[in-house]
């Protein structure tokens, strides 16, 4: 960026020199525009502006501005930012071209070797660079640049005035489409100066590519041409004596040649033909005659030319011969063979050589528009460039130069036609104040020469159709009988004295708008005619040389018609090429020569003022600065520029000279400006409106960002309004799968329910449809219950699930199979200790239970083996009873039979006898055989009474004690002695005998405290608590 910059910078710095624009000069005057010409030139500043035309001096020597970096720099730049360049109009006219979608042309004149060809060849190369390219394209961009140096090699030759001079006109159209890619191409080509193949003047060449295939081309070629590598031995490239130049390198130029044919797509086959046809030409041109003895025409049949000429093209020797040397006459039906003399010969096998070379021209031509042409019917705009021969004046002028010098003059017409004369009536018929500029009209000089009946062509065309003997003089003559008062028209025989001095009498002059040019009539009719004799004609039909074939159609041939006229024809084609011209945009490059002996950097500074007089330039100036640069349309113009002001933004309603008023008035255009005229708004200066349109392209992109962001919003509203719906829709549809499955779901729950009702209704009565699936419900459901709330214990006897009574039987098998399974589980989980203690606490349930109040606190209480261990038992007492097993001892407190004295006592149970012991002493031995009765009393006391037969003297009567372990102590005794049914509990008191006959008792009551005593009736008194109730 900043590279660029800096250069930019030097470049405006260095091209400061001068005035970069001829409008901005401070005169108009002729001095001042030389001046900054030669300023400038000697700067090497080659162009400069008047306006939006170019003004380009040709330097003669290469000068480094057509370079890459200079291509970037002028891309997309407004015109007059940066300084004059051919490749800022170039870049300008496609822009318009693509912002306003229409057809452009580039007109580039200015006379011979003022630069024209070169300008052309700029501006397709900074196309081929600065266009968006693709493969495709770029074969098209390709054929485009490659078009050049094949139509140069065979359509340029050295003049005196240009060492690569176009002797042929060219108009092509370079096609874009709407991306403003280069897609296609198209070219027409005017009238080629044919006469050139035969004859050159002094200091001249025939076209470059005779040169260059006798130069370029490898041995095996020219040996198969039959053409040897040496020009010097060809008439028709020597008759100028210059076959050698040093400006021009022939062998190069072959090269590029040929590789350009390649890239155009001409094939080897048809590189065969061209080249066969280029050399049989050279051959052509050394055809010899020599009289016979009457002077007739002859030719050696022997000759190696003709062999090479009729091999070359394709046609037997002898009719080749032939057409040389007779001419053939139909008279009635017969034909006749007219001897030819030599003049005849010579014109016969020139106009061959003319003929075929011409031919072939326009057949490279039509195959290079073959290969550039775009065959897709979508709409294209094109930009067109025109390359015609220049202006030229040669010492000796002929037919060739008369028709350029036409086609100059035409030109100039159009430009005036376009530019000054079109402009100022546009002023007028826009009624804008203006004052005219005088400038010259060369209209004059264009009907002089193409006005029908009257015109210098239409005179010529007379004398070649006249029957009679017309000749060049009669021509002459008839133009000065018709011409004679034409200020532009004059001859020896009228001129006045003075000029007639410098006219020969065989010669007419015209007073071109570029100059005089004084034209030798010889030639005229012939050339004008362009006549080939039939035989040879009809001899070119039967060519085995496919391009020969091709051009020279038997169909063709056959037709009598006489054809157009050389002249007639180009006047034609000139009038085609306006209107194809006047249909577009055009754009000017006026071409100026900075002198004749092509020497870098010399301004001959009457040469180029002559030039910028005939050129008009100074009236263009002067147009351009009394006039406007621009004008368009109200609506045009409004429509592009409204997004610029708010008030025309987006619409203006009313009329559009209106809005764009409002609109100027926005932009702040000065009074001075800018004219509003009937239908056109007119700005005085370009940089007016580049103004405009950098603004309009900073607007655009703001607007552009603006409406996608608008845009975006109304997509994303719209997305979301799609969604919504989608969602809605969704969520409608769901609802209703939802709703439908709902509804299926009640309507399934009714009917289950109503079954279940009826099923309910119909418990009771036997399986039946109706009720079976309710009773299989209830069925499962209280099986399901009952399996999670089993009795857990034996001891639960309450808890299992009431049945309906659809089970109630199924529920009695299964309670009993429940408690069975609980009683084998429970019987299985005991073990024999307990399984014996559980029998011992049955036993005592058989006797206390529901007898005695303490009873049911002991049932918790387990019983033990023995309350006393045998150590804890006296050993004499052990020694004393150890023939009986004890089975149980137990601690009790016996009471004294009288005064009933508490005594601590052991009290042993063996098999046969229990052993009340105090320590080491057996205090009583009661045999079980004497143990009649065993009394306890029904309250909560430990109080036994053991009652004994008294039978035995030595036994001391009842046994009164009191046990901790009462119930156990029992229970054990019951067993061991067998005394279950001896065991008495006595409600009231317990009845003893203390001794045989002597009777006692224990007395019980309640109290607060247990106590036991004496009772003053003597018997033992036992107080005890009543069971606390939890
Ligand atoms: N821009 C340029 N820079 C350098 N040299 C140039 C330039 N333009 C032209 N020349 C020189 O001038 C010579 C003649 O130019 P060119 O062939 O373009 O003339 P022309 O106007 O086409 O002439 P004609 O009418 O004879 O065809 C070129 O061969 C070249 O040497
Ligand atoms: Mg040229």
């Amino acid at each position: 960026m900043q590279i660029q910059q800096n250069m930019e910078g030097a470049l405006t710095a260095r091209d400061r020199v001068g005035i970069q624009d001829f409008v901005l000069l401070d005169e108009t005057t002729e001095e001042a525009f030389m001046n900054n010409l030669q300023k400038r030139f000697s700067n090497d500043l080659i162009y400069t502006y008047i306006g939006t035309l170019l003004v380009s001096l040709n330097p003669y020597k290469e000068l480094d501005i057509y370079n890459q970096k200079q291509m970037d720099i002028y891309m997309g730049v407004n015109f007059f930012e940066l300084p004059p360049h051919i490749y800022a109009l170039a870049d300008n006219a496609y822009h318009t071209m693509l912002t306003e979608y229409n057809n452009h042309f580039i007109l580039i004149s200015g006379e011979s070797g003022a630069g024209k060809t070169e300008a052309s060849k700029k501006i397709l190369q900074y196309y081929a660079v600065s266009c968006p390219s693709t493969t495709l394209l770029n074969t098209v961009r390709d054929k485009m640049l490659m078009s050049n140096p094949v139509l140069e090699a065979f359509g340029n030759a050295k003049t005196l005035k240009n060492d690569n001079s176009s002797r042929f006109g060219k108009y092509m159209d370079i096609q874009f489409d709407s991306q403003g890619d280069a897609v296609g191409g198209h070219i027409l080509n005017y009238l080629l100066e044919k006469s050139r193949v035969v004859h050159q003047n002094h200091g001249e060449r025939n076209f470059h590519i005779f040169y260059q295939l006798v130069e370029g081309a490898g041995d095996d070629l020219l040996q198969r041409l039959g053409l040897e590598r040496d020009c010097q031995l060809y008439k028709y490239l020597t008759q100028g004596e210059c076959a050698i130049v040093p400006s021009i390198n022939d062998r190069n130029d072959w090269k590029t040649v040929k590789n350009a044919l390649q890239v155009i797509n001409i094939n080897e086959s048809d590189n065969n033909d061209l080249f066969s046809i280029v050399a049989s030409v050279l051959h052509l041109g050394n055809l010899k005659f020599s009289p016979d003895g009457k002077g007739l025409a002859t030719l050696s049949s022997s000759s190696e030319e003709l062999r090479w000429v009729s091999n070359l093209l394709g046609v037997e020797a002898q009719k080749l011969h032939e057409g040389f040397t007779f001419r053939k006459i139909e008279a009635k039906n017969d034909q006749i063979l007219s001897p030819f003399t030599i003049d005849h010969a010579i014109y016969a096998r020139d106009a061959l050589a003319k003929a075929i070379y011409g031919q072939t021209f326009t057949w490279l031509v039509n195959r290079i528009n073959e290969s550039m042409e775009n065959t897709d019917p979508s709409r294209k705009t094109v930009i067109g460039l025109l390359d015609i021969y220049g202006f030229e004046v040669f010492y000796v002028n002929s037919f060739e130069q008369f028709c350029i010098n036409y086609c100059n003059e035409k030109l100039q017409q159009l430009f005036i036609q376009l530019t000054l004369k079109a402009e100022q009536e546009e002023y007028e018929a826009e009624g804008i104040e203006w004052e005219p500029v005088q400038f010259f009209n060369n209209k004059i000089i264009c009907d002089l020469v193409e006005e029908k009946h009257r015109g210098i062509i239409a005179i010529l065309d007379e004398e070649c159709l006249r029957p009679g003997e017309a000749t060049d003089l009669t021509f002459l003559e008839r133009l000065e009988d018709k011409m004679a008062n034409h200020p532009h028209f004059v001859t020896h025989k009228l001129a006045d004295k003075m000029t007639r001095k410098t006219l020969e009498r065989g010669d007419f002059r015209l007073l071109h708008y570029a100059g005089e040019v004084t034209y030798c009539v010889v030639g005229f009719l012939d050339k004008n005619n362009d006549l080939l004799y039939r035989n040879i004609k009809d001899l070119m039909c039967q060519s085995k040389n496919a391009i020969i074939q091709e051009c020279f159609l038997t169909s063709d041939s056959e037709n009598r018609k006489r054809p157009e006229t050389v002249a007639t024809q180009f006047k034609s084609s000139l009038l085609k090429l306006t209107e194809i011209l006047m249909a577009k945009e055009a754009w000017y490059i006026r071409c100026l020569k900075s002198n004749e002996s092509k020497e870098k950097g010399q301004f001959d500074e009457a040469l180029i003022r002559h030039q910028v007089k005939y050129l008009g330039l100074m009236e263009h100036l002067r147009v351009r600065r009394a006039g406007f640069a621009y004008r368009r349309r109200y609506d045009v113009f409004l429509q592009r520029y409204k997004p610029l002001c708010p008030a025309t933004w987006p619409h203006w309603r009313g009329d559009p000279a209106e809005g764009v008023e409002v609109l100027v008035q926005h932009l702040g255009y000065l009074p001075n400006e800018y004219k509003m005229g009937r239908n056109k708004i007119f700005i005085r200066h370009p940089r007016t409106l580049y103004a405009t349109e950098d603004a309009f392209e900073k607007c655009k992109h703001e607007l552009a960002t603006r409406l996608q962001a608008k845009y975006r919003g109304y997509r994303a509203k719209g997305e979301f309004k799609k969604q919504k719906e989608a969602a809605t829709k969704i969520e409608t549809c769901w609802r209703g799968v939802q709703a439908r499955k709902e509804r299926q779901k009640r309507a399934w729950a009714v009917k289950v329910i109503k079954q279940f009702i009826k099923g309910y209704m119909t418990r009771g009565q036997a399986k039946s449809t109706d009720n079976s699936e309710y009773l299989a419900f209830v069925r499962q459901h209280f099986l399901s219950r009952l399996k999670e709330n089993l009795p857990k214990t034996v001891l639960d006897k309450t808890s299992w699930y009431s049945p309906p009574p659809v089970c109630s039987e199924t529920s009695e098998i299964l309670r009993k199979l429940h408690y069975r399974i609980l009683v084998r589980k429970y019987v299985r989980g005991i073990t024999p200790q307990r399984k014996a203690q559980l029998q011992l606490k049955l036993v005592a349930s058989t006797l206390f239970k529901g007898k005695k109040e303490s009873y049911p606190q002991s049932v918790a209480q387990p019983f033990v083996d023995t309350r006393l261990n045998e150590q804890d038992i006296n050993p004499r007492v052990i020694q004393m009873i150890r023939n009986e097993h004890i089975k149980y001892s137990v601690p009790v407190i016996k009471y004294d039979r009288n005064g009933f004295k508490p005594r601590p006592r052991q009290m042993i149970l063996t098999q046969t006898a229990a052993y009340l012991v105090e320590e080491a002493k057996i205090k009583q031995r009661v045999l079980y055989t004497s143990l009649k009765g065993i009394s306890v009393s029904s309250l909560t006391d430990g109080i036994v009474a053991f009652h004994i037969t008294c039978e035995d003297p030595k036994q001391k009567g009842d046994l009164v004690m009191q046990c901790d372990y009462l119930f156990e102590f029992l229970t054990k005794l019951s067993i061991i002695a067998n005394k279950h049914n001896a065991i008495k509990v006595v409600q009231g008191s317990i009845k003893t005998e203390v001794q045989a006959g002597k009777e006692g008792g224990v007395d019980f009551s309640i109290g607060q405290e247990p106590m036991v005593y004496k009772g003053k009736n003597g018997h033992l008194m036992v107080v005890t608590t009543r069971t606390r109730t939890r």
